[in-house]
């Protein structure tokens, strides 16, 4: 019977296991990868916990490469020592197959203390990696940086827009962990496509992929908030010397939310009560409209022209129909790419440009809208032509108001910038937005007066419909005048 000894220590039995590992090749590679690894990804922890490394190639490395390599390194260690053992048998060192464990022997002892304490610390940097990396994942600079420049313009227009703060997961993912293994499959092919840089330019819009808003944007949004009217006052500036300024004013009917009593009229009516339609791929081109309010009624719209028969041309028919949630009105809640014209108005209201420069609005919208052969190079030409243009017809104004020249001539640069990104095909109104009707058809897809029921109804295109005109495109309309008589 052995009796038990001394333990020789933690030191002892870690000297003792590493140096019988290190006998194979094999083993000696899995040590010292599993240790590089180890050190390096401790210390990029400390330096991405502490904020620094937020690059997101550093992000690659420290959570998915690294930690594989470690992984990698562990198990060699095992097969290492399993090939020596091999290696002994048949120079007949040893009689054993498998190795005995007899904790009653001291140095074994210290050897299993020291296997399992490292196997517990192994575990725990093997979760942390693993809990940060999907963590990283999550992360818009993961989602938006990693694959520059595919995702430039979306991540870019989501950084300029209401929802800068909301991670590109609670809107592409959402919640659930089917959503979480669906979204990485779906990754798994996006890197294929990067790979091989056999992916769409631009890329696609509508994502067919999407979740329903009810699992995203209803998280965060209550649908029966939805109350009363909003009022807007849109500054439109004109081309000519002063850029005088035209406003129009309408009250939005935002109501209609409702999702007990139902009853509430307004744009979001179609959020409690379900409408359906039929449309080409892109959505733009809607052939057939379902309505049910609560109240029991339910009418079908034809796109005029197919409501031949009774029934629909089969090649329609057989079209899923897809229920109106919130992006079918909301398409550019975040993604929101601006015309030259609306951008200008905004930079203008905004103080970024000042709107007392002769001719900005005009000059800004040429240089906004010409052609830039090198895209590289279009900052530059924004910059050399306005200055030429002031240059020549306004002197003084370069010499005396130098610096707001210098902020017109940025913020107009930044609106370039923003809003087309040559690379990926994204050019001015590349992606439509469904929110109005001025720019693109948006709500006229249906409330066009030419989609007709049997009886001959149409989807109301009544200006009163969705919002009171207070004024349209007047200097000073009556109404800001009496809501603001100081101004
Ligand atoms: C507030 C919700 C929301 C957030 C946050 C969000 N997206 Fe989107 N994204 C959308 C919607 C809505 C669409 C358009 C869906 C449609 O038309 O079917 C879209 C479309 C896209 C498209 C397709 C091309 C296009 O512009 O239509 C890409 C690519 C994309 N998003 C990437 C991203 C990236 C990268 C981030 C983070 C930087 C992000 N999204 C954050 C809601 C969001
Ligand atoms: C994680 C929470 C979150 C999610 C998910 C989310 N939003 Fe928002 N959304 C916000 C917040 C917060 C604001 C207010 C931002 C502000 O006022 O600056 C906002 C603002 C908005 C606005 C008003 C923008 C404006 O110009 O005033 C709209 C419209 C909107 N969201 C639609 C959507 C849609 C559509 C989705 C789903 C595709 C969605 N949101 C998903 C949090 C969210
Ligand atoms: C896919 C088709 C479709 C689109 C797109 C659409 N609507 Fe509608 N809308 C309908 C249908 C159908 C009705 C019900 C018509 C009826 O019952 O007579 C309706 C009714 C309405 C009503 C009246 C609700 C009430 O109180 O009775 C408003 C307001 C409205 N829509 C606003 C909008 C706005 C604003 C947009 C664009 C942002 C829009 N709609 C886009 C299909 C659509
Ligand atoms: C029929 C089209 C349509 C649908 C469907 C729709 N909205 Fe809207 N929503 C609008 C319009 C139009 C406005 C006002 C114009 C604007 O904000 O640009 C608006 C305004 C908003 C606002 C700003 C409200 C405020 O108080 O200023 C939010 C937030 C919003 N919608 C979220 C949602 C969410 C979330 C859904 C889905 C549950 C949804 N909307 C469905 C058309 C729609
Ligand atoms: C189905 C709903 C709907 C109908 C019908 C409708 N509008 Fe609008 N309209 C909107 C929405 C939504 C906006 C706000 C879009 C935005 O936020 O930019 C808008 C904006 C406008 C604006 C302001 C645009 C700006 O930026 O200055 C004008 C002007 C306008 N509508 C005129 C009309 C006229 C005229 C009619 C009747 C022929 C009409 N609309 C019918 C939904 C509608």
């Amino acid at each position: 019977m052995t009796t038990p000894g001394k333990n020789p220590g933690l030191i002892a039995g870690a000297r003792d296991f590493i140096t019988r590992v290190l006998r194979h090749p094999i083993g000696f590679i899995g040590v010292n990868l599993t240790s590089i690894a180890g050190v390096l990804m401790v210390t990029l922890f400390a330096m991405e916990s502490s904020g620094r490394a937020v690059n997101p190639y550093i992000g690659i490395l420290t959570f998915f490469i690294l930690p594989l390599i470690f992984v990698l390194g562990l198990i060699l260690m095992p097969i290492g020592r399993y090939l020596d053992r091999k290696r002994q048998l048949t120079a007949g060192l040893t009689h054993d197959a498998f190795p005995v464990v007899d904790l009653n022997l001291p140095s074994t002892r210290s050897r299993f203390i020291f296997v399992v304490a490292m196997s517990l610390v192994n575990i725990c940097l093997v979760s942390m990696a693993a809990y940060k990396g999907i963590e990283h994942m999550d992360t818009r600079e993961f989602c938006g940086t990693t694959c520059h420049p595919i995702m430039e313009p979306e991540f870019v227009a989501h950084g300029n827009s209401p929802h800068q703060r909301v991670p590109c997961v609670d809107c592409h993912v959402g919640a659930g962990a089917d959503a979480y293994l669906a979204a990485k499959m779906n990754g798994l092919k996006q890197v294929w496509h990067t790979a091989f840089k056999s992916y769409e330019r631009p890329i696609p819009s509508p994502v067919h992929t999407l979740r329903p808003a009810r699992d995203t944007c209803e998280h965060c949004h209550w649908p029966t908030k939805f109350v009363g009217d909003r009022m807007v006052v849109r500054t439109h500036y004109q081309d000519d010397e002063t850029n005088s300024a035209l406003k129009s004013v309408l009250l939005l009917k935002i109501g209609g939310g409702g999702s007990e009593a139902h009853t509430g009229r307004g744009i979001h009516w179609h959020v409690a009560n379900p409408v359906q339609y039929r449309s080409d791929e892109s959505r733009e081109n809607i052939y057939w409209v379902q309505g049910s309010s609560s109240d029991g009624t339910v009418k079908e719209f034809w796109q005029s022209g197919l409501r031949a028969e009774a029934a629909l041309p089969d090649s329609i028919a057989k079209i899923e129909p897809r229920t109106m949630d919130c992006v079918d009105c909301h398409n550019r809640p975040t993604h929101i790419y601006r015309l030259p014209a609306q951008a200008l108005d905004e930079a203008m209201s905004n103080g970024l440009i000042a709107t007392d420069l002769p001719y900005i609005h005009q000059q800004g919208m040429a240089v906004l809208e010409a052609e830039h052969a090198d895209p590289a190079r279009a900052a530059e030409e924004i910059a050399t032509a306005l200055r030429a243009f002031y240059g020549e017809s306004y002197p003084d104004l370069v010499s005396n108001r130098g610096a707001d020249l210098d902020r017109a001539i940025a913020a107009v640069q930044k609106i370039y910038h923003d809003n087309v990104f040559p690379a990926m095909n994204v050019g001015w109104g590349t992606y439509p937005d469904h929110i109005g009707h001025q720019n693109f058809p948006g709500c006229f897809r249906c409330h066009d007066e030419d989609h007709v029921t049997a009886d001959g109804e149409t989807i109301s295109q009544d200006c009163s419909t969705c919002h009171s005109l207070l004024a349209v495109e007047e200097p000073n309309p009556a109404v800001l005048t009496t809501l603001f008589p100081e101004e």
